[in-house]
């Protein structure tokens, strides 16, 4: 009888639930958006409860889809958006307060006392990562400040933590009734709060946010057997199976692309970019804007590491043309609007509208759209867009290079804008070298089906997963050496510009 791995992929636009066979192919796949809350600017927030729901709903009509029995799964896994904050009450499953998304600028002067008063340098060391708007801790630090109760319930042990891994994990596997109060590794290791060489909540991290350690999850490996239990038989699936992977989305999917080996790197599209590059064993430190992190940590084996260039805006800034210019009516619809131009014709769009990520790590940047003549149009705009993702990208590449002094042949892509053809050509021409996208685009999902099923046995190690990765598409670069430095140059001026502003 045949048997599958399933994955919930609780994503920053939509939760969705995939279904994969043993060579790694997709089988079904149902998808549901949520709610982006976007009460004043730079605040952004989710339903945690409206992503239960959809999360529910797409793991019932998935299987459904497939025709297939949820006892045919052997194993499910689970990857989410990283560091967005849920805080809820054990007793009633009820959230106090919205989920606060990584893509929220609200606590910036938490970050920035941090800064002033000495601490940054012991949250680098410790948790890899420069005091930032982006992680849990400050997150958690507001709602225990700012939302009447949760601190005297966080005292007694009623309010808790987790990413929304946790969240799904905690539901999945019973809510008030027994559920599994647990996250990964990975997903620990952007909350500000794990010391990376010890993989444990670090007290002195913990006192520096006043966050009550009876809050926080179990951290557990990426793909261990028995250590997240099991789907409750009263929830979406109907039947006890176990789920033996969690990890971050973007740890996912360095797994999904098999990046097993220290020097292997992947980017992935989707809300933001997010360049991942393995280190191996070794913890390093970045010198040039990058983040140290966990990528991955499976089973009993030792955690490998990573350096991580996370971009807070590209997808999403294709969504802002969408949803706020209303100058498209579909994302994919950028690419046809940016071929009504031969290019950009020196406009440069810079989204900062959480900041500026890596490596800037400038919470106060806003965005800029610079060089505009009365000539330009939609077009030009819509291929500045396409472009700042390609930049972005760029500058990563470069302190990744600097960095680790591994020079990239080619870069592995993944997620939904890669299958804009002209932003893969784009990036391609942006950074001198390929670009290659694999036949299964949505490695996140796959990958933490992968960090399950190599849990359970179902698949034997990292060798087994090599073999199922195939190239579908590669991009070779266009531009010339000079266009190629004169663009770049240009951006750089851009982003300066949306440092201007604030300084
Ligand atoms: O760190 C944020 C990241 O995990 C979000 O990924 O794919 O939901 O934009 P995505």
């Amino acid at each position: 009888m045949p048997e599958f791995v399933g994955a919930v992929d609780q994503g920053t636009t939509s939760s969705r639930f995939m279904i994969f066979d043993h060579a790694g192919n997709e089988v079904a796949m149902q998808q549901l958006e949520h709610t982006q809350i976007l009460p004043r600017p730079g605040w952004v927030e989710h339903d945690p409860v409206e992503i239960w729901e959809r999360t529910d709903s797409v793991m019932r009509n998935a299987v459904r889809q497939g025709s297939l029995s949820p006892a045919d799964l052997v194993a499910i896994g689970i990857t989410n958006q990283r560091e967005t904050t849920v805080v809820w009450d054990r007793r009633t499953g009820r959230p106090y307060y919205n989920a606060i998304v990584w893509q929220d600028t609200r606590t910036d002067s938490i970050s920035a006392a941090l800064e002033r008063d000495g601490h940054g340098e012991v949250i680098r060391r410790k948790a890899g990562l420069p005091p930032a708007t982006y992680f849990s801790g400050g997150k958690i630090k507001w709602i225990l400040d700012n939302v009447e109760g949760v601190r005297a319930d966080a005292d007694k042990g009623h309010a808790i933590f987790g990413t929304t891994d946790c969240w799904v994990l905690w539901n999945l596997t019973g809510g008030p009734e027994g559920g599994i109060h647990a996250t990964d590794v990975t997903n620990a290791s952007r909350t500000m709060l794990m010391n990376l060489e010890t993989l444990d909540w670090d007290d002195e991290l913990l006192a520096l946010f006043g966050i009550p350690r009876a809050m926080l999850p179990v951290i557990r490996p990426s793909s261990h057997a028995g250590a997240y239990g099991t789907a409750r038989t009263s929830g979406p699936l109907r039947t006890a199976v176990p789920i033996t992977g969690v990890l971050g989305d973007q740890h996912a999917a360095t797994v999904g692309q098999v990046c097993f080996a220290p020097g292997e790197a992947k980017n992935t599209y989707g809300t933001g970019n997010f360049l991942v590059l393995n280190t191996g064993t070794t913890l390093v430190r970045s010198r040039h804007g990058l983040l140290s992190t966990v990528a991955y940590q499976f089973g009993d084996s030792p955690a490998v590491y990573a350096l991580e260039g996370s971009i807070a805006v590209t997808g999403s800034a294709v969504q802002w043309l969408r949803d706020q210019l209303k100058i498209i009516d579909s994302a994919p619809e950028v690419e046809r609007l940016a071929h009504t131009v031969d290019g950009s014709e020196g406009v440069y769009f810079v989204p900062a509208f959480s900041g500026l990520f890596a490596p800037y790590w400038r919470s106060d940047a806003r965005g800029a759209i610079v060089g505009l003549a009365r000539y330009h149009t939609n077009g030009h705009l819509a291929r500045a867009t396409l472009e700042a993702i390609c930049y972005q990208s760029r500058d990563v590449v470069e302190a990744m290079e600097q960095d680790s002094g591994v020079h990239l042949e080619v870069l592995k892509v993944d997620g939904g804008v890669t299958a804009n053809d002209l932003c893969m050509q784009t990036q391609a021409d942006v950074l001198g070298v390929p670009v290659s996208r694999p036949v299964v685009a949505e490695t996140t999902a796959l990958g933490a089906a992968y960090a399950a099923g190599l849990a359970t046995g179902f698949w034997q190690d990292e060798d087994e997963l090599r073999l199922h990765w195939q190239e579908s598409k590669r991009w070779e670069p266009s531009w010339t050496e000079e266009r190629r430095a004169e663009g770049y140059a240009g951006w750089q001026k851009a982003v300066q510009r949306t440092l201007d502003w604030v300084d």
